[in-house]
This record gives C-alpha cells, sequence and structure tokens, in this order.
C-alpha cells in the first residue's frame, strides 16, 4: 500500500526561532497514525526542526539541493549536508526553482538521483502553467517532465519516488485544482508509470497534489483514488491549518 503523505514547503519564509516554534507545535499535534507529516524549512533551520522530532510519522525535508555532490559551489548546499542534516526527504525540481532558478529537467534529474545517493526521498514536482493548459498541453507537459527527470531511474530507485503534481496557476494564487482535474493528473501520471514500470511500482508510488491547498478544500482533493496527500506551501505556514490539512487526509 501506498502511503498518505502531507508535506509542508515553507518556501522562503520564518526567523529561526519561528520555524522552530512552528515545528515544536506540530510535533506536539501530530498523532502516530498512517500518515506521514514532512515539515521543509529553509536550509538554515532544517537541524533545528530535525533535532526537536519526536514522532516516528513526522519527519524533515530540504527543499531543494545541489545538482553537485561537493566542492566549489559557493552557496550550494548538497544531498550529502541535508542528510547530515537529519532530513529524509528533499523536494525537487520545484515550479518556483525550475522558473525562477533556470533549473532544466536535467539539473532535475541529476538532483533526484543525488538525493536517492544519500538516503533522502525525493518529492519530485511537476506541473504545466496555465497557459499550457489553456493550449490543451498539461498533460504531455507533466508526462515530459516525469519521464525526463524519473524515467532512466531502475525500478528499486524509481520505487523510492514521491510525486508531487502542482499546477503552476495554483501555486499560491488561492484557484485550486478542481478535485477532477486533480484526479486526471495523477491517474495519468500512475498510468505512465505502470506502463514504464509496472503496476506494482505505480500502485505504490504516492503522488501528492499541491497548489492552494487548505483545510477548507484538501478532504475533497484527496478523497480522489489517485491523489494520496499534499505539498503545501501557504498554509503549512500555519500549524492550524496545516493540521487541518494532515488530519484530512485520515477521512480517505
Ligand atoms: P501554496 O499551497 O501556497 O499554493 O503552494 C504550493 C506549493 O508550491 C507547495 O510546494
Amino acid at each position: 500500500m501506498r502511503k498518505k503523505i502531507v508535506a509542508g514547503n515553507w518556501k522562503m519564509n520564518k526567523t529561526l526561532h519561528e520555524g522552530i516554534e512552528l515545528a515544536k507545535t506540530i510535533n506536539r499535534q501530530v498523532e502516530e497514525n498512517e500518515v506521514i507529516v514532512v515539515l521543509c524549512p529553509p536550509f538554515i533551520h532544517l537541524s533545528g526542526v530535525a533535532g526537536i522530532i519526536t514522532k516516528d510519522s513526522l519527519f524533515a525535508g530540504g527543499q531543494n539541493c545541489a545538482s553537485e555532490a561537493s566542492g566549489a559551489y559557493t552557496g550550494e548546499v548538497s544531498a550529502e549536508m541535508i542528510r547530515s542534516a537529519g532530513a529524509d526527504y528533499v523536494i525537487i525540481g520545484h515550479s518556483e526553482r525550475r522558473t525562477y532558478f533556470n533549473e532544466s529537467d536535467e539539473i532535475v534529474n541529476k538532483k533526484v538521483k543525488l538525493a536517492l545517493a544519500n538516503e533522502l526521498t525525493p518529492i519530485f514536482c511537476c506541473g504545466e502553467v496555465l497557459a499550457e493548459r489553456q493550449a490543451g498541453k498539461h498533460i504531455q507537459i507533466v508526462k515530459s517532465q516525469v519521464e525526463k527527470g524519473l524515467f532512466d531511474l531502475s525500478p528499486e530507485d524509481f520505487g523510492r519516488i514521491v510525486i508531487a503534481y502542482e499546477p503552476v496557476w495554483a501555486i499560491g494564487t488561492g484557484v485550486t485544482a478542481t478535485a477532477e482535474q486533480a484526479q486526471e493528473m495523477h491517474k495519468m501520471i500512475r498510468d505512465h508509470i505502470a506502463e514504464k514500470y509496472g503496476n506494482t511500482v505505480a500502485s505504490n508510488t504516492s503522488i501528492l497534489y499541491g497548489g492552494s491547498c487548505k483545510p477548507s478544500n484538501a478532504r475533497e482533493l484527496f478523497l480522489n483514488s489517485d491523489v494520496d496527500g499534499g505539498l503545501i506551501g501557504g498554509a503549512s505556514l500555519s500549524a492550524s491549518d496545516f493540521m487541518g490539512i494532515v488530519n484530512a487526509i485520515l477521512d480517505k
């Protein structure tokens, strides 16, 4: 059975003190059940956040990692460092990285491999922009991102991937994909994985939805058969909103 996962991507928000306080509150409130909860703070907070976690179902993750293993790359943070800070997960290929930092599918693919080599679970992001959806190209775009980012992995390595479908037009806009739009894309991704890696790998892959997910719409999104949880931005900055979303998946 695939895992239910709710991950909070704090993006570039919270001072160190605020971040630690938020993580402490969430750590207190997380219940030990089948839902995996992941906190992805800024790098500088990562070891502090990882250090306060006492719940078996709560994990820390990075928001990105370098595309090189180590060396003279001023300002970069490697997958090995992220692992050594106490993280178990790392978000890779977020649309903000792809757009503002020019991350190509090839760079994203290198990062996925470095994450896997360092015992991190990649949360691989994909998603179309509005113009691509309006042009009817959204399926083709997401298929291509998944193929180029992931399809040269061995079946064993692919089995360690979590996918997050985040339609770019829904990120931070307050406009959420409808339950039908999310389910259509998640099913397409799962079918595409099945064609490449077989039904067992596909049905074991957790596919999360991201984009203006809130306590008020999370349940409707999560009830879809191919939506296995969420990657949450803005609403992960408040413990009560985030926990509302975590609890929404228990109804699934
Ligand atoms: P919002 O939940 O703020 O739309 O952000 C989603 C996201 O980008 C999570 O990675």
